[in-house]
């Protein structure tokens, strides 16, 4: 069996498209766009690749994307300052701290600072808290993509058992969270899988959904998925000689699943699509 493609970019295009209408909206409310800022600490490569795709996403949808940058040695104390005045600045909807940090600063303590009303990453505690109460404000974007992606693909989740590898709190918490919501993407059975779990394959062996969140190069092998299973790849590695690959081992999964994700073009392109539409939602929110 061949799985069906969980083409991501294509439903990114239709989410973006569904944003650039609100945004129009919100301007003829608003009287200007709604505004993303970017704050990138440093010169990390692949960073500086995500706050590209970010700044020109927020373009394409008639949002204004600012980026600011700060040298790699920049003080804490600068850093909360710079995030502060993003506070106040009443252009400014949402406001996203790319991470990792460098490791003198305190990502926890800068993360705090941001007001949890323009917290589009949806990493502020209030956010947090909010999610795992069931009442969501910002969701954190990688999870929120891949919910839609389900959705959208018409991928029952009610009553079935998803395994998450990984528990960072950007994605296998979240993605957990959402999951054990009620409704629509939500109502399932969920494992959550870390370092210290036992037999890891065969737990992924008795799943109906599988979202691969470990930061491993194809660890997902084909044994480790039943067969007709959906299999969702977070990952993303350079491979040797150009191209990406996931945490999943994309030709043979796709032997045994009945739909699975392409890395790249399937989780990429939807957390950037769900940026943009908390950026909007951050706009309306603060309009009401
Ligand atoms: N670094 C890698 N992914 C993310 C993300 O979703 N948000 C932020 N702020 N930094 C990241």
């Amino acid at each position: 069996m061949a799985a069906r493609i969980l083409d991501g970019k294509a439903l990114a295009l239709v989410v973006r498209d569904q944003v650039a209408i609100g945004s129009a909206a919100y301007r003829l409310k608003a009287g200007r766009a709604p505004g993303l800022t970017v704050v990138l600490v440093g010169h990390d490569p692949a960073s500086k690749v995500y706050v590209r795709n970010k700044s020109n996403g927020c373009r394409a949808v008639g949002i204004i994307g600012e980026v600011v940058n700060l040298p790699s040695d920049v003080s804490e104390q600068l850093l909360i300052d710079t995030i502060q005045s993003l506070n106040e600045n009443p252009a400014v909807d949402g406001i996203l701290v790319q991470l990792p940090l460098p490791s003198h600063l305190d990502e926890g303590r800068i993360l705090s600072v941001i007001d949890p009303n323009k917290d589009v990453d949806g990493f502020h505690v209030e956010n947090a808290g909010l999610l795992a109460i069931d009442k969501p404000r910002f969701v954190p974007c990688t999870p929120l993509g891949i919910r839609e992606l389900l959705v959208a693909n018409g991928i029952e989740t009610r009553g079935k058992h998803a395994v998450i590898l990984g528990r960072s709190q950007i994605v296998g918490k979240s993605m957990a969270l959402l999951l054990l919501h009620k409704g629509l993407g939500g109502d399932a059975t969920v494992t959550v899988c870390h370092s210290a779990s036992r037999d890891v394959p065969e737990l992924t062996r008795q799943a109906d959904i599988v979202i691969a969140a470990i930061g491993k190069p194809e660890l997902v092998r084909a044994d480790w998925v039943k067969p007709g299973a959906v299999v969702i790849d977070v990952g993303i590695h350079p491979k040797d000689g150009g191209g990406l690959r996931g945490d999943v081992a994309f030709e043979e999964v796709a032997q045994i699943a009945s739909a699975i994700t392409p890395v790249p073009g399937g989780v990429g392109p939807m957390t950037i699509a769900m940026l943009l539409k908390n950026t909007l939602l951050a706009a309306n929110l603060r309009l009401t």
